[in-house]
């Protein structure tokens, strides 16, 4: 398999800076997601690692090469969009063994290939079916096959699941990280879904405005996001603004003791919902307790999330629905010092 890595990577398109300065580590058989919301650079730093764009400045290698002027063919690099442009005239296997009958690849070469790239993909039993006659996962899955069979040292997909619906959605994702385990083959995935992006990747990279924000494992970039935007990008609900002294947050709703490395002077604290305890009596320990009254109540099935009004902050709590906590109730709020973040950004 390959490595990928960006140095320095530039695109400009005109005087419009689309990318500035990218540095990106990618290993051999790692899953990377490429994160971030509509625009901020994610096609296009896709597209250069393909070939399919020149790079304004920075180099770009493949295990340690620079293929910065190596063309789109000879990169060796399979591509999967979000329109899966099959042909309709073509059955299953003829749309998966496309790729390697154009290059000339002979028959039995091709027919070896194709039955294997049927079994991973599971699409055995509908081989000779035409694209009219798929559902929308099974169309993706033969994208992927087409793609696939030609043995491609680096895998990009641009947000391949945006056209399904969310159930659809959740099956292709497990499908994907499974297909992408066995193979062991070096993935570039590209979603502006940050749940997506957790689930599917070893590692993601938020891109914003076409810089790098962060570049993290899934449960790094949730529960240590390095500023504000990534915090609020990935879906965090209690940020507070803090005062940090010594290992002390103060904040609106009082005084919170941490464990994270931090600067004194002003910050941002950040309590993950699900890090929080909700006691319905004083607890026994008084280190970082708050005490609020519930204001609202949002029932998920499995979990519950209750808004509690501490002065004037409002701190969501999740828990499992194992209980139901009357609104109005009086409760006490803890949070271990090694659960709670500190952003400086
Ligand atoms: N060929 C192009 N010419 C001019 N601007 C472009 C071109 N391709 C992309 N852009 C601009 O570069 C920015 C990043 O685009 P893109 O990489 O497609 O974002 P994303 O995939 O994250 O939605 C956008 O502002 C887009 O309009
Ligand atoms: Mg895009």
């Amino acid at each position: 398999m390959t490595a990928v890595q960006l140095k320095g990577v530039r695109k400009d398109f005109g005087g419009f800076t689309a990318i500035s300065n990218i540095d990106l580590d990618i290993r051999s058989g790692e899953l990377v997601a490429l994160l971030g919301p509509s625009g901020c650079g994610k096609t296009t730093t896709l597209r250069m690692i393909a070939g399919l764009e020149v790079p304004s400045d920075g180099q770009i290698l493949f295990d340690g090469k620079d293929v910065s002027e190596v063309a789109v063919q000879k990169r060796n690099v399979g591509m999967v969009f979000q329109r899966y442009a099959l042909f309709p005239h073509m059955t299953v296997e003829k749309n998966v063994a496309f790729g390697l009958k154009v290059r000339g690849t002979d028959k039995a070469e091709i027919e070896q290939r194709l039955e294997d790239i049927l079994d991973v993909v599971q699409l055995q039993q509908f081989r000779h079916r035409f694209p009219a006659q798929l559902s929308g996962g099974q169309m993706q899955r033969v994208a992927i096959a087409r793609t696939l069979i030609t043995n491609p040292s680096v895998l990009m997909m641009d947000e391949p699941l945006a056209n399904l619906d969310t159930k659809l959605r959740g099956e292709m994702r497990r499908f994907i990280r499974d297909l992408q385990q066995r193979l062991g083959i070096t993935t570039i995935f590209v979603t502006h879904d940050q749940i997506e992006a957790m689930e599917l990747a070893d590692r993601v990279a938020v891109i914003f405005d076409g810089k790098l924000a962060q570049y993290d494992a899934p449960d790094a970039l949730y529960k240590r996001p390095g500023s504000i935007d990534i915090a609020d990008f990935m879906g965090a609900t209690n940020v507070f603004e803090a005062m940090i002294r010594g290992k002390t947050a103060t904040a609106p709703f009082g005084s919170l003791a941490f464990a994270t490395d931090a600067t004194d002077g002003p910050a941002h604290v950040m309590l993950r919902g699900e890090a929080i305890d909700l006691h319905l009596a004083e607890p026994p320990e008084t280190q970082n307790q708050i005490r609020g009254r519930v204001s609202a109540r949002e029932f998920f099935g499995a979990n519950i999330t209750y808004t509690v009004a501490c002065g004037d902050a409002q701190i969501q709590v999740i828990e499992q629905s194992r209980r139901m906590v009357d609104l109005d109730q009086e409760v006490w709020l803890t949070i271990p010092p090694d659960r709670i973040w500190i952003i400086q950004n």
